[in-house]
């Protein structure tokens, strides 16, 4: 695992949109796996950015979101479909047909859709570049602590935890959703590459938990441990309870002078 720390959370949307916006140059058809959240929307604004001031070209791209609220409709103000087009798609040239996010509207047969899901990531190709944050208790995607480190697209069961870290995106007295629709770990491990971001403090004990603790199903993000190609981005917040920072700082020191394209 490779672990970037930065300073600020401005630094960290900024360099992981640096290496989106690598990763897309270097394939034009690439197949990205997409994040919603506060976390991710630093690296947003900078893609916009790059699209407009350096013709960054997103038509040949293919998306794939993490996740959507269940019982939310596309136009719901607080969906990840709206999230996403409004700080995101109706801003660049990515393809409206290219563009996946699961259907948080759909009332029966969740395992079929799911299943419909990991089919259209499959014949995409696979997912080349996945962006995750990551939730206070270590969740990645909205897969909630003891979801199976194999588990595919399915419905899931929000804690109560997570539907409170939502509730400052509703508005007052509304509903908050109790269930999500959510790329599986298993899903986001056949990544080809992962890039995670965090920022603030209340992310440091998942973040540490997540790189220097055991694999363990209560802390989802931990399965990142079994990939090969995940990085990790994070401000001095999220960083602070990690006690190997040091060691981190020299690993990235090595690899600018012996694998610098791992940074690519
Ligand atoms: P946040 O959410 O970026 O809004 O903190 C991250 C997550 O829960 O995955």
């Amino acid at each position: 695992m490779l672990v970037i720390l930065k300073q600020t959370a401005k630094e960290v949307g900024h360099e992981a949109a640096r290496m989106v916006a690598a990763a897309v140059h270097a394939n034009p058809k690439i197949v990205l796996g997409l994040a919603t959240g506060s976390t991710p929307l630093g690296m947003y604004e900078e893609l916009v950015a790059l699209h407009r001031a350096a013709k960054l070209d997103f038509s040949k791209a293919t998306s794939f979101n993490l996740d959507e609220y269940l019982g939310l409709s596309h136009d719901h103000p607080q969906s990840f479909h709206y999230f996403m087009h409004s700080n995101f798609f109706s801003h660049v040239n990515f393809s409206p047909d290219k563009i996946h996010i699961p259907d948080g509207s759909i009332r029966a047969n969740y395992s079929e859709y799911c299943d419909g899901y990991e089919r259209a990531i499959k014949s995409a190709g696979g997912i080349d570049l996945q962006i995750l944050g990551i939730g206070r208790n270590g969740h990645i995607g909205f897969n909630e602590p003891n979801s199976s480190l194999a588990s595919r697209t399915r419905l899931k069961e929000l804690t109560q935890e997570t539907m409170e870290d939502n509730r400052r995106f509703f508005p007052a007295g509304a509903e908050i959703p109790e269930c999500a629709i959510t790329m599986g770990i298993g899903t986001i491990l056949d990544a080809r590459r992962i890039l995670i971001l965090a920022t603030g403090e209340s992310k440091a004990t998942a973040v540490a938990k997540t790189i220097e603790g055991a694999i363990s199903a209560a802390v989802s993000a931990s399965a990142l441990q079994l990939h090969p190609e995940v990085t990790f981005i994070l401000d001095e917040h999220a960083a602070s309870a990690l006690t190997l920072r040091d060691y981190y700082h020299r690993v990235l020191e090595l690899t600018k002078k012996y694998t610098p394209e791992k940074l690519a």
